[in-house]
């Protein structure tokens, strides 16, 4: 029965994803904070294709600094070619082009995860926001490994955004820690304020499907020794990335509040998942031509487009309502939106605290991060040193501010 309600809800979210839509805006520009955006810097996994394409340069039109994390960088290079010749079109002599940058990133390698990361930590730059778009749905029903030896599906979607998430840890607390700063020197003042006031915040890019995974198995994600399926497995690391933006939080020391349990302060990094809808994208790229040609012209009534589909992403990576409600109130730990960009339950088992505590542990072990990795602790270095350039940029701007 249980089975047959998940199928009815992910029928229902394909035929009425349109209608449950329709209060928002087409132009994905519209789903975001605009002044979270401009001078900002956010990394884009997975941007040559789909939503993630969208994405970025919706970001980068925006005026934000975006790091298009591509396994090939070739393909990064057209796409920042055709940002700059998309803003040249919209803005004219008035643009002032757009801030992108390509990074090489294969998620089939958590060599290649260490190795952009440690590049970017290197050069000690803020990031207010990683989105962990990039993924696979592999349809064809292969069964296909990451170089690492992880089934696809769970190497890909989940292993290596896991890891890429707590190295970029140094980074994100950067930003976040200087946006704090910066906003509570300005407290009391609406001259000067920063008017994004953080967190930095980290994006998974889920799906509804995860609905079909009761558990991320622990002694098999990698479906040795049962039976393998496509759906189940890109269930599993859809399950897996909720779970791990749950017990992210927790240990980053977020309560449902939002508030860091230990300081009573705003936290400094949030980590968020969204639904993004059903799409049309490359998402059906392994099936047969004809097939991919049917689906397209059947679907085209259903499905939404990439640019409606970017806009829970946009909205979870820079609205204020994605943390705090219209009403004043917390969306909780680990906020999960959906196509409208409404904030919703995922499954009871992406919810269960012990499998989230049970899976941190084992991808601990699996990515060969020592058993006591503390988020809490990490970037303790990046985030003294932000309040600090911060404060005295505050106290600078304050200055500016008295003076005119
Ligand atoms: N489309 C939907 O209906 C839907 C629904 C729910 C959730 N989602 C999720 O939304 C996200 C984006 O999907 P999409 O529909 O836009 O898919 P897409 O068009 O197939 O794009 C996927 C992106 O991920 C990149 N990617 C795949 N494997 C990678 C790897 N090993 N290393 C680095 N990058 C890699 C691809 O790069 P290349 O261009 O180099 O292949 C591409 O840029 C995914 O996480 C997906 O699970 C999609």
């Amino acid at each position: 029965m249980s089975w047959l309600g998940t199928w009815l809800g992910v029928v229902n979210d394909v035929m009425l994803q349109r209608p449950h839509t329709w209060h928002l805006y087409a132009d994905p520009k519209r789903a975001c904070k605009w002044s979270a955006v401009e001078g900002k810097t956010f990394v884009v996994t997975g941007p040559t294709s789909g939503i993630g394409t969208t994405t970025a340069e919706t970001l980068a039109l925006l005026g934000a600094k975006v790091i298009l994390a591509c396994r090939t960088v070739s393909r990064g290079e057209e796409l920042v070619k055709a940002f700059e010749a998309r803003e040249k079109k919209e803005k004219g002599k008035y643009g002032r082009g757009v801030k992108c940058e390509v990074m090489h990133l294969d998620l089939d390698s958590l060599d290649s995860v260490r190795a952009f990361a440690s590049a970017l930590n290197a050069r000690e730059i803020p990031i207010h926001c990683l989105i962990n778009n990039a993924g696979v749905f592999d349809m064809s029903g292969a069964h296909r490994f990451t170089s690492d030896g992880h089934e696809q599906h769970y190497g890909t979607n989940y292993l290596a955004p896991a890891l890429l998430s707590l190295l970029l840890l140094p980074s994100l607390k950067r930003a976040g820690a200087s946006l704090r700063e910066f906003d509570e020197a300005f407290s009391y003042t609406s001259y000067g304020r920063s008017h994004d006031s953080g967190p930095a915040r980290i994006v998974f890019v889920c799906s509804k499907l995860h609905e079909f995974s009761h558990g991320v198995d622990l002694e098999d994600a990698n479906f040795v020794n049962r039976k393998y399926g496509a759906r189940a497995a890109y269930a599993q690391s859809k399950l897996a990335e909720l779970l791990f933006v749950r017990e992210l939080e927790r240990r980053l020391g977020v309560n449902d509040d939002g508030v860091d349990v230990n300081t009573g302060e705003k936290a400094l990094v949030r980590s968020l998942a969204v639904h993004p809808g059903n799409i049309i994208t490359g998402v059906v790229r392994t099936l047969p031509k004809f097939v991919q040609v049917a689906y397209k012209i059947i679907m085209s009534n259903f499905l939404l487009t990439p640019a409606e589909g970017a806009r829970a992403t946009l909205w979870a990576a820079t609205r204020d309502e994605a943390l705090v409600d219209d009403y004043g109130a917390s969306t909780g730990i680990a906020p999960y939106f959906t196509s409208d960009c409404r904030a919703r339950p995922p499954s009871k088992h992406a919810r269960d605290d012990d499998a989230a505590a049970a899976l941190w542990a084992k991808t601990l072990e699996t990515l060969d991060l020592p058993a006591d990795f503390d988020p809490k602790s990490i970037g303790a270095r990046e985030e003294k040193l932000a309040k600090k350039q911060a404060a005295a940029a505050a106290k600078l701007k304050a200055r500016q501010v008295r003076g005119s």
